[in-house]
């Protein structure tokens, strides 16, 4: 097997991928009802807006719902390292090489930013060990992020599959489903298993159709905290992440709120979300902050330069739509020959491309579908020499 070596970053892509229209769904929140509600309680819904009810401040997080989000195709007769080969000759291997057993396919350990050998793991904080390709819960809720999804039991299956295949990574946010996302978490997975680390977020809200809302408020952020502990059934979340910066509240207070939390132990770690380095730079005066999720892809490099901090600084950067999102991967095209060249799919290909971009790189792909998880996973077992790399790099940035 080769060895990985982490070419530098070449120029970057000015393509930008963005979220279609949202479908007119309004919605309101059951978010600050002043505790779970019954069917809360006991893990049902008959519908989000049947439980909803409005929060202080009538805005609650909705990212991406009323979306109706395309469906990908399959390239017809393309290999996949997953099924045809991964899946049916090293699935324990690829486990264990998720599980961090992956020095001799990804490397010996790299400690630094852009440096050779991306390894498999990454310790968040300098003190929670998490493989470095984790999972998205974004997509196991209904249509359009949305609800309760229509197969529930399928739902459940993804989660139960992603842990069996080594992630110990899975990220979230209240917003999802709104809640439904962390209430399956729990459903599927709790009592947890040593090591599993939930990522949470908070402070996105969405009152109404095509609109999305930051709320940063202090005592609406401590509220989402409190929420999430107790649908996550856990006593404090490893990782909680502000899901937006409010532009109408200092900063200072949103995270003013979520040190209080950390320091009653309510939070293990901070992250932020969508930001640039000088938002980093001015959140980090007030606390210690831990990881980045912008949206990040092969198509996709706006947030090169908050990457390019992360790298510097030691941050763990989870880039989400890892795999293009809803819209797909703009370079999928470009990137066909190529992927069969590797026995893989643009997926694979595009989570590989990732994971030996920045040896930070803690991609959380999402899907609703344990086939396209395993293949998802196995692009872990990609490798790329810094020839490949590069030319899957020119590739997409022709794209
Ligand atoms: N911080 C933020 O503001 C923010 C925003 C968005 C998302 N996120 C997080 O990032 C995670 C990932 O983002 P994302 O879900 O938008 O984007 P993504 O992971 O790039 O893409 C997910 C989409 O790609 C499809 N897909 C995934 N693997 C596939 C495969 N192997 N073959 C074919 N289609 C495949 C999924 O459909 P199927 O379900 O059919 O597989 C789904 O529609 C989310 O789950 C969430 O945790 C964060």
């Amino acid at each position: 097997m080769r060895i990985i070596s982490q070419p530098r970053c070449g120029p970057t892509s000015k393509t930008e991928i963005t979220h279609p229209r949202l479908s007119p769904i309004s919605y309101r929140s059951q978010f600050e009802d002043g505790g779970g509600s019954k069917a809360e309680a006991e893990g049902r819904y008959a519908s989000p807006r049947l439980l909803c009810v409005d929060s202080v401040c009538c805005e609650r997080t909705l990212g991406f719902m009323g979306e109706k989000f395309p469906k990908k195709q399959k390239q017809p007769g393309l290999p996949h390292v997953t099924r045809r080969t991964f899946l049916g000759t090293t699935l324990v291997s690829g486990a264990t090489l998720l599980a961090g057993g992956s020095s001799a396919i990804f490397g010996a350990s790299s400690s630094t930013g852009t440096s050779a050998n991306p390894d498999s793991m990454w310790k968040l904080g300098g003190d929670l060990p998490v493989n470095r390709l984790g999972f998205g819960a974004m997509r196991i809720t209904g249509d359009g992020i949305w609800g309760w999804p229509a197969d529930r039991a399928k739902a459940i299956k993804v989660l139960k599959r992603a842990h069996e295949l080594g992630v110990n990574l899975i990220d979230t946010a209240d917003a999802y489903g709104p809640e439904v996302s962390e209430l399956l978490i729990a459903e599927a997975l709790h009592p947890y298993p040593k090591g599993l680390v939930i990522a949470t977020k908070g402070g996105l809200t969405r009152p109404g159709p095509g609109q999305w809302v930051p709320n940063g408020r202090p005592e609406y952020l401590k509220q989402c905290v409190d929420k999430s502990l107790k649908r996550l059934r856990l006593d404090r979340i490893d990782l909680y992440q502000l899901h937006r910066i409010d532009p109408k509240v200092p900063v200072e207070d949103s995270l003013g709120a979520l040190k209080e939390m950390q320091q009653a132990g309510k939070i293990r770690h901070v992250g932020l979300s969508e930001v640039s380095p000088e938002q980093i730079e001015r959140a980090r005066k007030i606390l210690p902050i831990v990881s980045v999720q912008n949206q990040y892809n092969i198509g996709n490099r706006k947030w090169e330069n908050t990457l390019v901090y992360c790298e510097k600084e030691r941050l763990g950067f989870m880039p989400w739509s890892p795999v293009g999102g809803n819209r797909g991967l703009n370079s999928e095209r470009g990137l066909e020959a190529a992927a069969k060249d590797h026995s893989a799919t643009v997926y694979q290909l595009a989570l590989a491309w990732l994971l030996h971009r920045s040896p930070v790189m803690l991609p959380i792909p999402g899907t609703s579908s344990v086939a396209h998880l395993e293949e998802n996973m196995a692009a872990a077992a990609l490798k790329l020499t810094p020839a490949d790399w590069k030319m899957i790099d020119a590739l997409a940035e022709r794209a």
